[in-house]
C-alpha cells in the first residue's frame, strides 16, 4: 500500500521521521516535498498529495504543517478527499473506522514526533467499518456533489 506524504516548511524534519516510520510499518511512500525550511504555501503541497489519493495512485495521504489545520482545509477542497486533523491517536483511529478518512493532517508545532508516530500508526492500521457509517459518509459525499453542482 502506497502513502502520499507532504509537508510545508514547518515540518520538514518531522516529515522525514514519519516517512521512515511509515516505511518501517511496511508501507511504501510517495514524497511530495517540501525538503527545505524556506517559507512555502501549504495548499501547493496539499493539492498534489490529495490528487494522488483521489486518483487512486496512493491509498492514503499524510499532510503535515504547523497546526495541521491549513493542510486539512486545503485537502478537503479536493473532490473525493476526507481529511481529518488529529492530535491524538484515538481520533486518528476513529476517523478511519467511522469517517473513512483518506488523508490525515498533523501539526508539527502541536505534537511531538512520538505522538505523531502513534497517530500515524493508528490511522494507517485501522480499517473503515462500513455499515451505518457508510450511510453517513455517503451523505458527506452527496453534500460535496451538491456543492459542486451549486445546489447546496
Ligand atoms: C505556517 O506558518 C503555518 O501557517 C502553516 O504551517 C499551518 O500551520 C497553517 O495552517
Amino acid at each position: 500500500m502506497r502513502i502520499a506524504v507532504g509537508c510545508d516548511h514547518t515540518a520538514v524534519a518531522l516529515k522525514q521521521e514519519l516517512i521512515a516510520f511509515v516505511e518501517e510499518l511496511g508501507f511504501s511512500v510517495r514524497d511530495f516535498g517540501v525538503e527545505s525550511g524556506a517559507s512555502c504555501h501549504y495548499p501547493e503541497i496539499a493539492e498534489p498529495v490529495c490528487r494522488a489519493v483521489a486518483a487512486g495512485e496512493c491509498a492514503l495521504g499524510l499532510l503535515i504543517c504547523g497546526t495541521g489545520v491549513g493542510m486539512s482545509l486545503a485537502a478537503n477542497k479536493v473532490t473525493g478527499i476526507r481529511c481529518a486533523v488529529c492530535s491524538e491517536s484515538y481520533s486518528a483511529e476513529m476517523t478511519r473506522r467511522h469517517n473513512d478518512a483518506n488523508v490525515l493532517a498533523v501539526g508539527a508545532r502541536v505534537v511531538g514526533s512520538e505522538v505523531a508516530k502513534r497517530i500515524v500508526q493508528a490511522f494507517l492500521s485501522t480499517p473503515f467499518e462500513g455499515g451505518r457509517h457508510q450511510t453517513r459518509v455517503d451523505m458527506i459525499m452527496d453534500m460535496e456533489k451538491r456543492s459542486r453542482e451549486g445546489t447546496l
